[in-house]
């Protein structure tokens, strides 16, 4: 054993313990060190007897004070349950109208039908509802089925085109690729319906006659005499400037000779009644209500 050594520099005793001519400094643990050892310990132990702490094979320490957890969660989801139906069950059994008179209720409408749109509609119709190439821009109040929230939850439910029983059926034919018309005759209606929605870029354009009577002729029917579309049909307003497909000169021309049929998945049995009726407010509103 070494004898109790001193540092010739501090004059405090060493440990004895020495690396290449280096000592070490018997420096006693610091009292704040003990001081909040022994205030851990004691706030461990009173935890330990206030508060669940020791697993004990099947059961636990429940501690004095009763706390659980679980319990608390319990009663929160019950209580955010509670809250729900308050408003789902009024959000139900209101008409559209009465659902839209009711500021609270639109409030909770256009946050939960935000969160929708963007689970089940953004990757066709974007984010914000305006759409793309193909996918037509739920914002523009430009309505293929009518844009009252009756008729856009029956849109949403049945879909267009779908699987559904009761599906929207819409198609637009190839009246080129199927030879119904010749190519100048597509050319022609084609510049023709650009010209109602472009007067300016279309002015003196010699085929807008021509393309007038093959309108009346095989595009009335569904389209509607005035070219402004027909919910009946599903055929697009042709006179405002707001298009599914493009309004370029190429876009209007590809549309006539080969044809469009879009698909919109039907939501029914996908979503609850309830969700299709928040969607269904929620559309109408991007719309701004037209
Ligand atoms: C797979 C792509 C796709 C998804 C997902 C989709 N849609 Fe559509 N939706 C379309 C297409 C395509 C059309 C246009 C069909 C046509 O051209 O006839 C359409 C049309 C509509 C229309 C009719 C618009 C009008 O002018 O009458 C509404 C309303 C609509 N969608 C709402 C929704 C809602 C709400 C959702 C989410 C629950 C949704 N869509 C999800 C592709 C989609
Ligand atoms: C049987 C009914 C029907 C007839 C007839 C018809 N269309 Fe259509 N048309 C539609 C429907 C439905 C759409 C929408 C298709 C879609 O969105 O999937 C459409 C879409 C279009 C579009 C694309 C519009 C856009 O927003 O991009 C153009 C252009 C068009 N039709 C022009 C014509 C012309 C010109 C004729 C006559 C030569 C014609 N249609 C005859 C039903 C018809």
């Amino acid at each position: 054993m070494a004898l109790e050594k001193h540092d010739p520099v501090t004059g405090q005793t060493t440990t004895g313990h020495e690396w290449n001519g280096i000592e070490e400094l018997d420096t006693p643990i610091p009292r704040v060190a003990l001081f909040f050892l022994v205030t851990t310990a004691l706030f461990a132990l009173g935890y330990w007897i206030l508060m669940p702490a020791w697993p004990l094979g099947v059961t636990y320490t429940r501690g004095l004070l009763g706390f659980d957890q679980r319990e608390v969660v319990t009663r929160q989801v019950e209580t955010a349950a509670a809250e729900r139906a308050g408003w789902a069950d009024r959000v139900m059994a209101l008409d559209y109208a009465g659902v839209q008179a009711d500021p609270e209720l639109m409030r909770i409408v256009g946050e939960t039908g935000h969160a929708l749109f963007g689970d089940n509609c953004a990757v066709c119709h974007g984010t914000d509802g305006r759409g793309s190439r193909g996918f037509p821009d739920l914002t523009a109040g430009a309505w293929l089925w009518g844009g009252e929230p009756e008729t856009i939850h029956e849109t949403i439910r049945v879909g267009i085109n779908s699987g559904h029983d009761e599906t929207r059926m819409s198609q637009m034919m190839a009246f080129g690729r199927d030879g119904v018309l010749e190519r100048e005759q597509v050319r022609a209606v084609a510049a023709y319906v650009r010209s109602l929605s472009q007067p300016e870029a279309l002015a003196g354009d010699a085929r807008i006659e021509e393309g007038r009577q093959i309108f009346a002729e095989n595009c009335a029917s569904c389209h509607g005499e005035d070219a402004t579309g027909m919910v009946e049909t599903g055929a697009p307003n042709l006179t405002d400037d707001v298009w599914i497909y493009g309004g370029d000169a190429q876009s209007v021309y590809a549309s006539i000779h080969g044809g469009r049929q879009g698909h919109m998945p039907h939501w029914e049995g996908r979503l609850k009644p309830l969700d299709l009726k928040i969607l269904a407010l929620y559309v109408h509103g991007l719309g701004g209500g037209r």
